[in-house]
């Protein structure tokens, strides 16, 4: 589902020194190449942050890709069944941001991670 920082409340949200609100809503930290992880339980608005910043850049004309993990490395593991990881990590480079939702909610197989 589409989502925007239009009605996202950054009220409850812990935010560590090294970046500011501004740095996310620009999507500065793109240009940057940092990463942001974001952490916190069930209903905490990780997915909307994510998909927030994923749509602002987006119309930055940045390249965006947004994964659940777990279809990320599916998609990893059947390339290289089919012998086009390498054109499929080529894809992934050329990104400007890479959105890996629900990291961590399943166990990846050796060959996964
Ligand atoms: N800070 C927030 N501001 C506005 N809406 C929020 C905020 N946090 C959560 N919500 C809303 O609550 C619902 C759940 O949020 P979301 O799906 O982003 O949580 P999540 O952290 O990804 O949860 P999960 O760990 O289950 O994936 C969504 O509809 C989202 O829009
Ligand atoms: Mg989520």
């Amino acid at each position: 589902m589409i989502k925007t920082f239009e009605n996202y409340s950054f009220d409850d949200i812990q935010i560590p020194n090294s970046i500011d609100i501004e740095t996310i809503k620009t999507t500065a930290f793109i240009n940057k190449k940092e990463n942001l992880i974001l952490y916190g339980p069930v209903g905490t608005g990780k997915t909307h942050l994510a998909t927030a910043i994923g749509v602002e850049a987006c119309s930055r004309a940045k390249k965006v890709k947004f994964y659940r993990t777990a279809a990320l490395v599916n998609q990893l593991l059947e390339t290289k069944r089919s012998g086009e990881l390498k054109k499929f990590l080529k894809q992934l480079e050329n990104l400007d941001l890479l959105i890996c939702d629900e990291w961590g909610y399943i166990p990846l197989e050796k060959e996964g991670s």
